[in-house]
């Protein structure tokens, strides 16, 4: 069965007018490059997109930087297998060669990250999950309330496999996260609590980048078409003036 459902947490990036936060992005990637790397790879993500437009905003320098820290696979120019210094085009490194390899150091295998945001999901039960069928209203950050629950979810602590959130609660991730983990520079609290709800946001940008473009657009169009009702309505007034 499924655990108890996950809190509704505020997002930066939800509704309407909904955008990321850069610093939390920033902090976000830290604890997946410190923690989470470790287990879980990010391999539909290209380096460099961490200076793209939307996302955490890196520089072009920073990014290229980051990229010379990874060691990634290819070919020399007699075919023969090498390892190189990674660019910013290049996809974050798998960290196992494939699940069999990755289930038997963990017991199971830990899924790539990249889209794992928009992969998970609740339903938040009646009457919202109607609201929840409706395009431009319905609720959207379910993957990073369950992400932000699940890092916040190992409520036995002599249990640390023990899972309030994950469906059936025997959890083959240990804790990851504890406080004073990962260094912040910002000021931002050092907690598990903050952790997971800065890796939950980066998450949610890795599996949709173009988030604040498309929001931009619905409510251009939004504009758009209430615009152009009221030309249409004065359209009308004018065609049928002389009507009687
Ligand atoms: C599963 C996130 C760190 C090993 C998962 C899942 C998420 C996640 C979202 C999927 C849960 C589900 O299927 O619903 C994270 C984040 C981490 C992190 C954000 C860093 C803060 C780690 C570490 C390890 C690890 C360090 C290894 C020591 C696993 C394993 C699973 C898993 C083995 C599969 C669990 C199962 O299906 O029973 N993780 N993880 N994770 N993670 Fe992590």
């Amino acid at each position: 069965g499924h655990g108890p459902t996950p809190h509704m947490e505020k997002w930066s990036f939800a509704g309407m007018f909904g955008t990321y936060d850069k610093a939390q992005l920033q902090r976000g990637f830290r604890v997946y490059r410190e923690v989470c790397s470790a287990c879980h790879s990010l391999s539909r993500l290209r380096i460099g997109n961490l200076a793209d437009e939307g996302g955490p905003g890196f520089s072009e320098g920073q990014v290229k930087a980051l990229a010379a820290e990874y060691q990634i696979k290819d070919f020399n120019d007699k075919g023969e297998p090498i390892q190189r210094p990674g660019f910013p085009s290049d996809n974050f490194p798998k960290i196992f060669a494939n699940e069999d390899a990755a289930a038997a150091v963990h017991g199971k295998a830990p899924p790539d990250l990249s889209v794992i945001a928009k992969a998970r999901s609740y339903s938040r039960g009646f009457p919202f999950f109607l609201l929840d069928m409706l395009p431009g209203v319905a609720y959207q950050e379910h993957g990073p309330d369950y992400i932000h629950a699940l890092l916040n979810g190992y409520t036995k602590p002599d249990d640390t496999k023990w899972n309030e959130y994950f469906p059936g609660n025997q959890i083959a991730m240990p804790k990851p996260l504890s406080d004073d983990q990962v260094d912040y520079t910002d000021g931002s609290p050092k907690t598990v609590e903050q952790y997971s709800r800065d890796v939950a946001a980066f998450l949610m940008w890795a599996a949709e980048p173009k988030l604040e473009e498309r929001k931009r657009t619905g409510l251009n169009a939004l504009i758009f078409l209430f615009i152009f009702a009221g030309l249409l309505y004065f359209t009308k007034k004018k065609i049928w003036a002389d009507a009687h």
